[in-house]
């Protein structure tokens, strides 16, 4: 029968529990937001095992970091934080520091030579943390680095850490084939692998059972989610069965997905966003470069003319749908015109939003191996300057065209500036701001864009 999961824990609270008689878990997540998901399956894995989460990292018997190996000052950052575990490791007697994650998974046994670390996990192990943590002693640090071909987490419910109640992460697959040459993650995280779609169906249900109102699903490359039934190839499911499936599930429960793929993402797709009002109308689409040459040398299997039919047909068929990006400034051998081009790219697309980052260098990927890093990092940061700023343009440009555009926004908090405001995203993934008379997070409201920064849409309620 569909939906059938065997062992499923899926009836346990998902939100962590509070027993000051357990000892405590404090842990601290890096990177992306597969990252972020991780943690609540640590978090369920060490409930189970008689752990209760605490936010004060000063009462934790077991400190945890979550990391993240993409870029070099990732990896910075958290060796500059076991600086900080070993201070605690001197001031309380048996505390134990686990580091976890992709940088776990990239550096290994290197990590134990900070003679702070206890535990060693990759992304891949979690399900062998509570063994791991007994057999710890002051002599015998452990590690678990192993990755599968198979392991999903599939029937392990997260404990939710965000802080709303309103929009939760959930894991569709694990990994990713592509080997983009500039990239750690295939070689941190392993192969890809899809995730049972029943069992993110019936997160997902559980999850709007309890009062939360949009679900985010996560994978590297979601486009090539596939999930073969083990009785019935008529059962299969790609990536756009996955959405509808969870778009079924009731009107009232958003969908957004990330992070999709230019060469993969299907035609299939996007219609299939276009026939739900609730799966939101946004597209993460990464470019990393509008240079052709680049692209062929970071092995994107696509060219900037394929990219800008992708986005014609996006927009054809779902008009004023949210496209942001992700850029690479400073790759091997970078011509000037290579960064003429990818500037003129982005205002071809005009982007709502981009993440921009500076080439750096990892250790083992085919770039590191083939190409030299031979950008100097001046150059480097002045193109990351000029993407920046032109990014800045392109995302006020964009919201000033929503000016006087109605949208239904889901409320997710109280606006930092002003305690009278509230903030949520509209369906194309804008921030909007406005007046809360007397609503609520967690509930939608209509709101009209009345102006604009480049990084929100000020809005009234109507
Ligand atoms: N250097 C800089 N940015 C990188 N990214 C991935 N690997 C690197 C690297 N070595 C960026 C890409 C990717 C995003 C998650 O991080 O833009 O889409
Ligand atoms: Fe890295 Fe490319 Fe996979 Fe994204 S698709 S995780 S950039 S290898």
């Amino acid at each position: 029968m569909p939906g059938q999961i065997m062992n499923c824990d899926m009836e346990k609270n998902i939100r962590p529990i509070t027993d000051p008689s357990r000892p405590k878990v404090y842990i601290e997540t890096y990177g992306c937001q597969m990252n972020v998901n991780d943690s609540e399956v640590i978090l369920s894995i060490l409930q189970d095992a008689g752990y209760a989460l605490t936010e004060n990292i000063d009462e934790a018997s077991l400190i945890l970091a979550n990391t993240c190996s993409i870029r070099d000052n990732a990896e910075q950052r958290i060796w500059g934080r076991i600086e900080q575990f070993r201070l605690q490791k001197r001031r309380r007697e048996g505390v134990m520091i686990g580091i976890v994650g992709c940088m776990a998974e990239r550096l290994k046994e290197k990590l134990l030579d900070s003679h702070v670390v206890d535990l060693v996990a990759g992304p891949d192990s979690y399900r062998t943390l509570p063994d791991l943590i007994k057999k710890i002693t002051p002599d015998s640090p452990q590690i678990n680095v192993l990755l599968s071909h198979e392991e999903t987490y599939a029937d392990i419910s997260p404990v939710r850490m965000d802080r709303n109640g309103v929009s939760a992460f959930i894991s569709i697959m694990r990994g990713c084939n592509n080997v983009c040459s500039y990239c750690v993650v295939p070689y941190t995280r392993g192969a890809e692998r899809s995730r049972d779609p029943y069992t993110i169906v019936r997160e997902a249900r559980e999850l709007f059972d309890n009062g939360y109102k949009e679900v985010c699903l996560l994978g590297q490359n979601v486009d090539s989610y596939y999930w073969k039934d083990p009785d019935s190839a008529d059962r299969n499911v790609n990536f756009a069965g996955l959405l509808e499936m969870v778009a079924k599930i009731s009107p009232g429960l958003r969908i957004r997905f990330s992070t999709s793929h230019p060469k993969d993402i299907s035609d299939e797709v996007i219609y299939t966003m276009a026939m739900y009002d609730n799966i939101c109308k946004h597209i993460h689409l990464p470019v990393q470069s509008g240079s052709n040459a680049m692209l062929e040398k970071m092995r994107r299997k696509y060219t900037r003319e394929w990219y800008l039919e992708r986005v014609a047909k996006i927009r054809s068929v779902i008009p004023g749908c949210g496209l942001t990006t992700d850029v690479i400034a400073g790759f091997c051998g970078e011509t000037e015109q290579d960064h003429r081009d990818t500037l003129s790219f982005m205002e071809e697309v005009c982007f709502d939003g981009a993440f921009m980052f500076q080439y750096s260098e990892r250790p083992g990927t085919l770039a590191a191996r083939k190409y030299p890093d031979d950008i100097p990092d001046e150059v480097k940061t002045a193109r990351l300057n000029e993407i920046i700023a032109l990014q800045g343009r392109m995302s006020l440009k964009s919201n000033q065209k929503e000016i006087g555009n109605r949208h239904v926004v889901l409320i997710e908090g109280v606006s930092k500036k002003n305690q009278d405001e509230l903030f949520g995203r509209a369906s194309n993934n804008k921030v909007c701001v406005f007046p809360s008379g007397g609503h609520r997070i967690g509930e939608y409201v209509t709101v009209e864009v009345t102006s604009c920064t480049s990084a929100t849409l000020i809005s009234k309620l109507v």
